[in-house]
């Protein structure tokens, strides 16, 4: 029946957005970032080791797990393939003495590789990340730095980054190193510990702030708990997706990986659901600070709050007895096709307004997110929308 559908779906994506909505978005997004030669392992003809490009990855799987179409497949490899020499060697702006989290989020595309075509070379590229986190430098609690440059700072962009791929690259290869179970276990524990707003805290959603500095050294760190001062829509996007992720993928055998993760994720998704905006349905770009001047509804968090949510309830992780968290995302979910989505006439689609950065590289406050580009078709955002829309396409109506 899907596949029916989607092939009726480029007649249909030639009428107006409003008239008929194409069959599947998710299959629209997926050709459309692909179309535009997105995530394919290059960045202006230059290999690139780039997380988004992982995350677009992650998507392409998924679609092609769901359709069967090998085109999806035969991207993903070719992507890969323009960073990985045929003896395993990663290469392009890969360093590994830099000891950053965010190249190895293209680690659980190696290792999807490795399992499906044998081929000697992905595992080899994957184990050159398992030793970059042997020798990440931590906190000393055990925090992961997010860099070797940003001395014991933990991120939650960095759980997305590193722990999709530790919790993969143990799954498939080191299914018994309970060290690592409980590693990763840490990694997440460690994060929400650091950056959960307690109560008291001004402009209080309960949420977690964009990151921390254990020695609160840095110039954006509280000085009671070393956090950083805002809650960045995407930053906790990455955390709940990485969430729901690294639970469908835990063992039986993962310690108490799956009870912390699902005792944190029940913590936050009722949160993340009662911090939208009422009247839209979606989230502000700083959450901590809604509706002032410069700030606006940003699309990838909220992209990436409806694949997490929308994922957590249907795996049942999520506790939803009375729907509103569902309700929640399908209205969120309705508010970004009718207002991020662009009809290209070409066949094509576009996603609007996501943000192009947010970092804690410097003041971290406000008037830093408020500052940064807003791009058309930032992959980031784009591939969170395929992931929302698969979600979305799995809901019975
Ligand atoms: C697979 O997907 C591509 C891109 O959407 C499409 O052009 C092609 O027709 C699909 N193939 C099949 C067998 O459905
Ligand atoms: C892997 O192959 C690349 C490209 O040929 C080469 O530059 C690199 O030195 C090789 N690495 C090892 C470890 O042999
Ligand atoms: C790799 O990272 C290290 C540590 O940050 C740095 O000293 C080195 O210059 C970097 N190498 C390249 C080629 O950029
Ligand atoms: C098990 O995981 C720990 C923590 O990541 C690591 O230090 C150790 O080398 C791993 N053991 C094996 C046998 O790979
Ligand atoms: C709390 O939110 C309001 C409304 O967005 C904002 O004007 C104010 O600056 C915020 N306060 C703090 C301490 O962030």
């Amino acid at each position: 029946m899907f596949l029916r559908l989607a092939s009726l779906f480029p007649i249909l994506a030639l009428l107006p957005i409003s008239e008929a909505r194409p069959a599947s978005y998710a299959v629209w997004a997926a050709d459309s970032g692909i179309a535009r030669g997105q995530g394919n392992g290059l960045a202006n003809g230059l290999p690139t080791v780039s997380y988004e490009h992982g995350e677009f990855q992650w998507g392409l799987r998924l679609l092609y797990e769901l359709t069967g179409n090998k085109t999806y497949f035969n991207y993903i490899q070719a992507g890969v393939d323009n960073i990985v020499f045929p003896n395993g060697t990663i290469h392009g702006d890969y360093n590994f003495t830099a000891f950053s989290q965010d190249p190895v989020r293209t680690g659980p595309t190696f290792i999807y590789l490795y399992q499906e075509t044998g081929q000697a070379k992905y595992k080899t590229a994957a184990d050159t990340f398992r030793s970059q986190l042997n020798g990440q430098p931590r906190t000393a609690q055990g925090q992961f730095w997010h860099k070797l440059m940003y001395f014991n700072q933990g991120w939650l962009d960095g759980i997305y980054m590193g722990e999709v791929f530790y919790t993969a690259y143990t799954n498939a290869f080191d299914a018994h190193n309970t060290t690592a179970w409980a590693d990763i276990t840490t990694q997440f524990k460690l994060m929400f510990d650091n950056t959960i707003q307690l109560p008291g805290a001004s402009n209080n959603t309960g949420l977690m702030y964009h990151g921390y500095d254990f020695s609160h050294t840095a110039v954006w760190a509280s000085p009671d708990r070393g956090h950083s001062p805002e809650v960045w829509d995407r930053a906790l996007g990455w955390y709940a997706m990485a969430l729901v992720d690294v639970l469908e993928m835990a063992p039986p055998n993962s310690g108490a990986l799956k009870s912390t993760l699902l005792r944190i994720l029940n913590v936050l998704a009722p949160r993340i659901r009662d911090a939208a905006d009422p009247a839209s349905g979606v989230w502000w770009l700083v959450i901590t600070q809604p509706g002032r001047a410069l700030n606006y509804f940003e699309s990838s968090g909220a992209a990436m709050y409806i694949y997490a949510l929308l994922k957590g309830v249907r795996l049942r992780y999520i506790e939803d007895r009375d729907g509103s968290i569902v309700k929640a995302m399908k209205k969120a979910y309705n508010y970004a096709v009718e207002n991020w989505v662009v009809d290209n006439g070409d066949g094509t689609m576009s996603w609007k307004n996501t943000v192009q950065v947010g970092s804690l590289s410097t003041t971290g406050d406000f008037d830093y997110y408020v500052s940064q580009v807003v791009d058309l078709n930032d992959l980031k955002g784009l591939a969170a929308f395929l992931l929302a829309s698969l979600e979305f396409e799995k809901l019975d109506s």
